[in-house]
């Protein structure tokens, strides 16, 4: 699947072509992805990457996306929906760039495509994004799209060896669409 966001600039769903390009991405950039990120240490070789696409592959059938971000045609990051729970219409986004692609409002964007289509696609009511207190240019992201913080979830997640507070963000789709 692929989401347009502007010209030169889309999301698409991973195939195992994409194993080296997103391997490398991972590779160098896995010192400051592995600040907030449980998983770059796990991921050694291009062929833990093809483990990892193949998951998504299998995810993408109850609408669990993950897409690769294209600027350029080259692959700068990764976003997705994760704990899609059409049933409580409700999901999760979780995002990834690489260093050198920050800085440019790319991730914004990103996150706001993947709420319009949250909303007005899959009809969900509810989009929550989780991140570490500190982790302030990632709450940026939240809060320039609108989410509301709901509060903090103490010690939430250990990561490479660091416990973290969580500050849980939500947007509800009447937030938007009224
Ligand atoms: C979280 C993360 C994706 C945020 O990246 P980012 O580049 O700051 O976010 P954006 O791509 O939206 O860019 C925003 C920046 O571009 C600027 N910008 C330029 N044009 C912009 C535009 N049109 N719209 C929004 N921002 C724009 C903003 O001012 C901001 O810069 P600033 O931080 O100097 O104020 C990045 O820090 C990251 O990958 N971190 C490691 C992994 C991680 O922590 N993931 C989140 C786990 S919860």
């Amino acid at each position: 699947m692929r989401l347009e966001i502007e010209e030169n600039f889309y999301l698409r769903t991973f195939s195992s072509d994409d194993k080296e390009s997103l391997f490398d991405l991972i590779d160098s950039n896995r010192k400051q992805l592995g600040v907030y990120l449980a998983w770059p240490p796990k991921t050694k070789t291009s062929e833990d990457t093809l483990w990892f696409i193949n998951e998504t592959i299998k995810e993408a059938k109850n609408h669990q996306y993950t897409f690769g971000i294209f600027v350029d045609e080259i692959l700068v990051g990764v976003c997705s929906y994760n704990f899609m729970n059409i049933q409580n219409k409700k999901t999760e986004i979780g995002y990834w760039l690489g260093e050198n692609f920050q800085g440019h409002g790319h991730m914004t964007k990103t996150v706001k495509a993947l709420v319009d289509y949250g909303f007005n696609h899959l009809k969900l009511n509810r989009i929550a994004i989780h991140c570490a207190t500190t982790n302030k240019a990632s709450s940026a992201v939240a809060k320039r799209l609108g989410f509301k913080l709901e509060g903090i979830a103490r010690q939430n997640e250990v990561v490479n060896g660091n416990i973290y507070d969580h500050e849980i963000y939500s947007l509800l789709s009447s937030e938007v669409n009224s």
